[in-house]
């Protein structure tokens, strides 16, 4: 493995072994306590944090760390009550940028290796079409794949589609009784995508009938019975529902640049075989109770406003499974056959409850061992324009694709209002993927739990936190290293050379790649990545301000320039990728 120790890490590193030194055995395996400073690279409160037990002051002790440290690759000073403050070398800062050009993956390590991880997300519901609700979840969900990926972990993607219910049962009767609304015999008319919209109207038109036709509800339960039942008319057309909704999302997938495919699909219904088997645990391992004819767990810690428990049902008085059993299967499922030591819900915040409730009763049944975790990962809602919840005019809820399609006709307008050399295939191509990367960026870079406003000027915008501002700072470093290329081939960094103290910010960022990594890992945000990678793009802005590249003084001084600009751009574009954004080489 050809992983490069941090910069933080090399400043760890030499505080424990200054610490092996100075301080008694028990003490001195203690954490380092380093952190980024301002004041200098890095600080250490060590000699705080350990003085009362190694007895002696503070300052006393951060002293002798000092001294040990002054051998080593750090300028060491002590302030304040008994802070320890790190530079590292300039000559060790180079050597740093020299080893992540010359290591695959930028010399970040596989920290994940050995574990396996499944992500639950975009999960949106057949014969509906996707909305802007199931965007935090795909591209939340997809990024996290990523990250967790790169960084050497094994990642089973789930798609945990909505595709059972009695809705379908209505919905097949209601399309069987109305041949005029067109769903039979369309085959000719439009894409999937066509044919959902369809879908979703007639799923609506089922709906109201269904509340004012007591008749109707008879008929549509008849239905519900014949599919539960495996009758073969009625499995086919649910079939074909799920066939033309699931080539339906795979377009918007594919469009979105999300990792997704069908092979990836496990709906709820790839369940159905489990659920008695899950119920009979349940009641077995005493989980769950019958109570009023339903199956159902309940919690000390969840009560409704009056103070009254509140259960999760498993199996409904009528012996129906809902969701919650459907859940539950699924995670004895992962578990089990995934085997996941690690299981992620990329879920609305709205369904905590639900996944708190279903964590337990799975930790009760023995389902999810000590060794496993199952987090829900929740996120907050995106509002419209108002700031209040999404809807169209009237009321309904926002396609996913008719934003997607707002936002690059936007992100075109912008692009070509700005002086560039573009054909106009090109200009096309950098526009969608400006546009749908702004989306992504918007809903990624907002912290994660926080509900957002969606607004397409400000997504598009070329200031500010937006994927179109570290698009074009990633493809201005392309240019520039281009016309860099034409003149000097194969620039060497000098390691001898001083350090400028926006140099030495711009390499200290780019040093934080891999931390930063692993907290979006640790803490399933990837607000995080994105967070780091605008103050790179704003320390590579510092950077030109001050030094110049192509016209440096010297060419030795260029040719490390040059360097730092490489790993710059590789640095954001791999940051892009982990994002599921492009970065396009010239905008
Ligand atoms: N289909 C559900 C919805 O649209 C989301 C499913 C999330 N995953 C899960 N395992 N419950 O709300």
């Amino acid at each position: 493995m050809t992983e490069v120790l941090a910069a933080m890490g090399l400043a760890e590193r030499a505080v424990r072994e200054a610490m092996a030194r100075v301080l008694p055995e028990d003490l001195s395996g203690r954490d380092a306590l380093v952190r980024p400073s301002e004041h200098a690279d890095f600080q250490s409160n060590v000699g705080l944090a350990l003085a009362k037990e190694a007895g002696r002051p503070p300052r006393d002790l951060a002293e002798a760390l000092r001294s040990e440290l002054a051998a080593g690759p750090f300028a060491a000073d002590v302030s304040g009550p008994g802070f320890l403050n790190l530079r590292l070398a300039d000559r060790l800062l180079w050597a740093q940028v020299t080893a992540r050009l010359a290591a695959p993956r930028l010399g970040v390590g596989l920290p994940l290796a050995g574990s396996r991880t499944v992500i639950d997300y975009s999960a949106p519901n057949i014969a509906k079409e996707m909305h802007v609700g199931h965007l935090r979840t795909t591209v939340i969900g997809d990024s996290l794949v990523r990250v967790l990926s790169f960084l050497g972990g094994e990642v089973v993607r789930q798609n945990h589609l909505g595709d059972w219910g009695t809705q379908f049962g209505m919905l097949i009767q209601y399309l069987d009784e109305h041949p005029e609304a067109g769903w039979h015999g369309r085959a000719e008319q439009g894409d999937a995508a066509a044919q959902v919209a369809l879908l979703d109207t007639l799923y609506r038109a089922a709906r109201k009938e269904f509340e004012r036709d007591q008749d109707f509800v008879e008929r549509a339960r008849g239905r519900v019975v014949a599919l539960q039942s495996g009758d073969e008319a009625t499995t086919g057309a649910w079939r074909e529902l799920v066939a033309v909704s699931t080539a339906a999302f795979q377009q918007l997938y594919d469009r979105l640049g999300v990792l997704l495919t069908e092979a990836d699909s496990a709906g709820e219904s790839t369940y159905n075989h489990l659920l008695d088997e899950v119920a009979e645990e349940l009641l077995h391992s005493g989980a769950a109770v019958e109570s009023d004819g339903a199956l159902c767990v309940f919690f000390e810690d969840v009560t409704g406003p009056d103070g009254a428990p509140v259960p999760l049902i498993v199996r409904k008085k009528d012996g129906g499974y809902g969701y919650a059993a459907t859940d539950l299967a699924t995670l004895r499922h992962r578990v089990r056959e995934l085997r996941a030591d690690r299981i992620l819900y990329v879920v609305d915040a709205r369904q905590s409850l639900h996944f708190k409730m279903v964590f337990a009763t799975a930790r009760r049944a023995g389902w999810l061992p000590a060794g496993v975790e199952a987090v829900h990962v929740p996120f907050g809602t995106v509002m419209g324009p108002g700031g209040t919840p999404f809807k169209t005019r009237e009321g309904g809820t926002v396609r996913l694709a008719e934003l997607l399609d707002a936002a690059v006709a936007a992100a075109h307008r912008a692009v070509a209002d700005k002086p560039h050399e573009l054909s106009e295939a090109e200009l096309d191509d950098v526009a969608r993927a400006a546009g749908i990367g702004a989306v992504k960026y918007a809903d990624l870079s907002t912290s994660r739990t926080k509900n957002y406003v969606f607004d397409i000027d400000q997504m598009v915008s070329l200031q500010g936190n937006t994927g179109v501002y570290l698009q074009y700072a990633h493809a201005r470093l392309r240019t520039l290293l281009g016309k860099a290329q034409a003149v000097d081939p194969a620039p060497e960094v000098d390691p001898g050379l001083p350090l400028e103290p926006a140099e030495r910010a711009l390499i200290l960022q780019l040093e934080g790649f891999g931390q930063v990594l692993r907290e979006v890992a640790d803490e399933a945000e990837p607000h995080r990545l994105a967070g780091y990678l605008f103050a790179l793009a704003k320390a590579l802005t510092e950077f030109y301000g001050s030094c110049p590249v192509l016209k440096a003084d010297t060419p030795a001084r260029r040719a490390n320039r040059l360097a730092l600009c490489r790993l710059t751009a590789d640095t954001l574009a791999q940051g892009l990728d982990l994002l599921g954004l492009r970065a396009p080489e010239r905008m």
